[in-house]
């Protein structure tokens, strides 16, 4: 048995870049043979960013709902709110002894906070807490405390696994093999990026999102409010060039992918195929809208399945957590 690890932390509305780009892979990976999948609402983690705490709680259940809405059998992998395990954060205490600072000074979130604030004018510290520059200790910890072998991530989260491999091994080193498992990562090619409609990188920090859970008109008309070159109809566009074509890659199957680009190089006007890139992306979704709806009229099903995964999730993490603080010589 392998053990597969994932999470999501809930600082916004899930759009269609968490889905194709994180959530999506993710259950794939989790639907093989001889996987044990720990999938997680990683609330701890964006309490760094998010003060308000209706607000924490309200994108914690917008997140299990997702994860569920897309399919993730709770009864086969262990699915939890990450504030149930409480054994999550001893380990990360246990973590900060062995972790250089210098790791996590150059971690990339930190850096650019740093970055701005220096380009500001601004103390490079200004507004950033341990929780953000720490974030990295914190997430190595949700990966060791449950033994993961493999962690699918996306490209922006390859350092965060590397940093986890770090301190694995140097717990292994400094107190022996088999103190921690190390795990490895599986990374998204960087093409599965989905665009925005500004096209830029999709992300509910730039508002340029389309929620997951979007109504057939709002998806419509977020599609069709994508940006578009002034090319004319009747002028052959490279697909590759297109935003467009890219949410259609990333949503769509193979063969409506195929049909986007045909469209495009014989130079179909931007309406004609924003609508055939429209009814391709609402049939990926319209099944996770559907379930999404069932199951927000239904919190008691949630609720359900994230304690009775916390349950489950603490019979494994306490385990780990024993062998480590006795490794390192705690009580
Ligand atoms: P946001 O940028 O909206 O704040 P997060 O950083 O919380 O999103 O993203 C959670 C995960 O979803 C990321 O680790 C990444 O793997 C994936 N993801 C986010 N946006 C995209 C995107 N536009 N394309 C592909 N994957 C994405
Ligand atoms: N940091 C991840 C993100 O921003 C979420 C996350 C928290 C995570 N803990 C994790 C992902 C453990 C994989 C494994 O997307």
């Amino acid at each position: 048995m392998k053990t597969l690890l994932t999470a999501v932390k809930p600082t916004g509305e899930l759009h269609l870049g968490n889905y194709a780009g994180a959530i999506r892979p993710a259950l794939e990976a989790l639907g093989a043979p001889g996987v044990r999948g720990v999938v997680f609402v990683a609330d701890a983690h964006a309490l760094n960013s998010v003060s308000d705490p209706a607000r924490l709680v309200r994108h914690g259940v917008e997140v299990a709902t997702g994860y569920l809405a897309c399919g993730l059998d709770s009864e086969r992998a262990l699915f939890f709110r990450q504030s149930d395990v409480p054994e999550i954060f001893e380990l990360a205490a246990i973590l900060a002894c062995v972790c250089p600072k210098g790791l996590v000074n150059r971690g990339h979130a930190y850096k650019a906070a740093v970055g701005a604030n220096q380009a500001a004018g601004r103390d490079p510290d200004a507004g950033i807490n341990m929780g953000l520059f720490g974030y990295p200790i914190l997430m190595a910890a949700d990966i060791l405390c449950f033994d993961a072998d493999v962690v699918p991530i996306g490209a922006d989260q390859r350092q965060h696994v590397e940093i986890a491999r770090v301190l694995a091994r140097r717990l292994n080193q400094t107190y022996g093999e088999g103190t921690a498992v190390i795990p490895d990562l599986q990374v998204q090619a960087e093409s599965a990026e989905v665009p925005g409609t500004d096209d830029r990188k999709m992300s509910k920090s730039r508002g340029n999102h389309i929620p997951l859970a979007a109504s057939r008109e709002e998806l419509r008309a977020r599609i069709f409010s994508f940006v578009t070159d002034g090319r004319r109809p009747g002028e052959p566009a490279d697909p590759e060039a297109v935003p467009l074509f890219a949410l259609a890659k990333a949503l769509g199957t193979a063969d409506e992918a195929r049909a986007v680009a045909a469209a495009l190089r014989e130079g179909a006007g931007y309406a004609a195929v924003k609508e055939q890139v429209f009814e391709s992306v609402d049939r990926a979704v319209s099944p996770i809208r559907r379930r999404y709806a069932e199951l927000r009229d239904a919190p008691d099903v949630i609720d359900q399945a994230l304690a009775a995964g916390a349950e489950r999730a603490r019979d494994l993490a306490s385990g780990v957590l024993a062998r480590i603080k006795k490794a390192v010589g705690l009580s």
